[in-house]
């Protein structure tokens, strides 16, 4: 039984999200697929740019990522590499807000992204009048926004985190006595107010893709291979969080299948990171958290439909047009920044 954590707040008039289908790439044999990278390797030199890819894209990309000296990474490094990297074309292959985050800490550069239309149920689950809204009702909290959120959200909040960070994050704040105003993920929330019993208050959103996973087929598949170790994203509703022996962002799973001895691994997070713990741990095996059972809808099935859009095919029509780059108004960027910056100095003093 999924329980909705306490202080969640009512906001019955929020929108629904429209999932859409995901999508239908053709097809491409190993030559094709060789000479399609070497154009967009060619393109990417030509134009001084680098890839920078989520865990979750698809697999060729992913590579082609690490081939071009890009890099493949959560959402919290991909902000971070973006900054670091002297080329003047960031290409973010993920969803929008990672494009935007991107952008708003390089202004001066361009930042491109296969499809602009790639989001996130949680950005989309969020729109900025209603949110200004709430925040506007609750002054006297610390407004924190997970990075699955506009640019405008973002420009609302006094810290933005991912799921990388926002433990240490929410410890920090907890022990300075703030309450927190949280958004939008609720599972996340809820998981970081067990484990920081941190005051807070949620915006009800979550994320389709993991939303589905079910509890009770994940203790069946468990019962059938009881040597596995259950790696789960905390964006996971709270009873299949509960099974879990990792529970992390997308680098720490993946770290997970490398430092554990386990020689099988339930993974409760979308498919696309199965392609980095095959390259990382070859010999061990890899199940997928069950998204069927009862009220399964399985809209998504572990596959985000918006990281879907990513491909090749629309990376190289993207380099050859320079289309789909990502606008911020100068104002929003600057205010949006404070936040996300602050979590990036506040993660580099946690490695000190
Ligand atoms: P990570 O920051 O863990 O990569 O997660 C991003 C995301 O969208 C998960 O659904
Ligand atoms: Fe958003 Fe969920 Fe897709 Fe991540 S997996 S981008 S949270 S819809």
């Amino acid at each position: 039984m999924t329980t909705e954590p306490k202080h969640i707040v009512s906001l019955p008039e929020i929108p629904g999200v429209i999932v859409p289908p995901h999508p239908q790439w053709p097809s491409l044999s190993k030559v094709e697929t060789a000479h399609l990278k070497e154009r967009i390797k060619r393109l990417l030199k030509e134009q001084n740019a680098v890839l920078v890819a989520h865990y979750y894209t698809d697999g060729a990309l992913q590579d082609l990522a690490e081939e071009t000296g890009g890099c493949v990474a959560d959402s919290l490094e991909m902000a971070r590499f973006g900054t670091e990297h002297p080329a003047q074309t960031l290409v973010v292959a993920g969803v929008r807000f990672m494009g935007e985050t991107s952008k708003i800490l390089n202004i001066e550069k361009r930042v491109l992204m296969p499809d602009l239309c790639a989001t996130c149920s949680l950005d989309e689950g969020c729109p900025y009048e209603m949110f200004s809204a709430f925040c506007d009702r609750h002054p006297q909290h610390t407004v924190v926004v997970y990075a699955n959120t506009s640019a405008q959200v973002k420009a609302r909040s006094d810290w933005v985190v991912t799921s990388g960070i926002a433990l240490p994050i929410i410890k920090h704040l907890a022990e300075k006595g703030e309450k927190i105003l949280w958004a939008p993920d609720k599972h996340l929330g809820a998981y970081v107010q067990k484990l920081t019993g941190a005051e807070m208050i949620f915006w009800p959103g979550s994320c389709v893709v993991h939303e589905e996973f079910r509890s009770v087929a994940l203790e069946r598949l468990r019962k059938l291979h009881p040597e596995a170790a259950i790696l789960v994203h905390p964006e996971s509703p709270e009873a299949v969080v509960l099974q879990a022996d990792v529970v992390g962002s997308t680098t720490a799973l993946i770290k997970a299948v490398t430092t554990l001895p386990n020689k099988e691994f339930i993974v409760a997070t979308d498919a696309g990171i199965f392609n980095k713990m095959r390259q990382l741990a070859p010999d061990k095996v890899f199940l997928e958290a069950p998204t069927v059972g009862e009220g399964a809808t399985c809209q998504s099935c572990a596959n985000c439909p918006w990281m879907g859009m990513n491909s090749l095919h629309n990376l190289e029509e993207l380099l050859e047009t320079g289309k789909n780059e990502i606008h911020i108004s100068p104002e929003i960027a600057a205010k949006a920044r404070i936040p996300i910056q602050r979590m990036l100095d506040f993660a580099k003093n946690m490695k000190k």
